[in-house]
């Protein structure tokens, strides 16, 4: 399988080139990304794309992560700090009008997520949002690797800084992981050679019998 080749090839970069990526290729990630499954097809996050490199500069200042201002880009994934009627009613009207369904038939389900979203603690919703994002997370990350684009996954950063410089309070959103995409510097990163370290898949994986 090529994915198992692309996966062996990437590893998260430290120290990334001057190299951009196209605009085709970061269409083509953010389309993989916006694939990704959700609990219950809601989409509970949203992704930004941060290239202007004295904003990433900014972001970047005070973390470890240089990545956050060499990258080519940054992708911030950013869950809603709260959900709210209106997400659902947003979500069952176009989960409606894609499937050329009326809302009504939709009445069920859409009593199901209020009766299970709504009657949940706004910070529950936000850590179940959040997870959410990080399966976004695994497949830009996996669309980059088919892609031959580095990346870096990212906890690594200030995300008061970051909601406050991207506007994202203001959205609902609160950021909760970043990954930088661009081309990695093999001569100046000494994580480009290491060997690549997981578990045997004897212990990783069970077969239930
Ligand atoms: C959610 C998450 C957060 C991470 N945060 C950082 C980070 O802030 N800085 C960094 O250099 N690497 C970060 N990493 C990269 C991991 O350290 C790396 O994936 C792990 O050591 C395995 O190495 P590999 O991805 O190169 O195979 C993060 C990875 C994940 C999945």
């Amino acid at each position: 399988m090529k994915t198992i080749e692309n996966l062996k090839w990437r590893y998260a970069v430290k120290k990334f080139n001057t190299e951009k990526v196209s605009t085709a290729d970061l269409n083509e990630i953010l389309e993989a990304t916006n694939l990704s499954a959700s609990s219950t097809g809601i989409q509970p996050y949203r992704v930004f794309v941060v290239e202007n490199t004295s904003l990433r500069q900014k972001l970047g200042e005070g973390s470890f992560n240089a990545q956050i201002a060499e990258s080519s880009h940054l992708l911030v994934f950013a869950a809603f700090d709260k959900l709210t009627q209106e997400h659902i009613d947003a979500f069952i009207a176009h989960l409606a009008r894609e499937r050329n369904l009326p809302e009504e038939a939709l009445a069920d389900y859409k009593a199901a997520l209020v009766g299970g979203l709504l009657s949940r603690a706004d910070e529950e919703n936000f850590n179940w949002s959040a997870r959410q994002a990080y399966i976004a997370l695994g497949t830009a990350l996996v669309a980059a690797a088919e892609l031959k684009i580095d990346s870096t996954p990212m906890e690594g950063f200030d995300s008061e800084k970051f909601d406050s410089l991207l506007g994202l309070k203001e959205k609902g959103l609160k950021s909760v992981v970043t990954l930088a995409l661009g081309y990695r510097d093999a001569v100046n990163d000494a994580y480009a050679a290491v060997k690549k370290v997981r578990l045997p898949i004897e212990e990783f994986a069970t077969f239930v019998v």
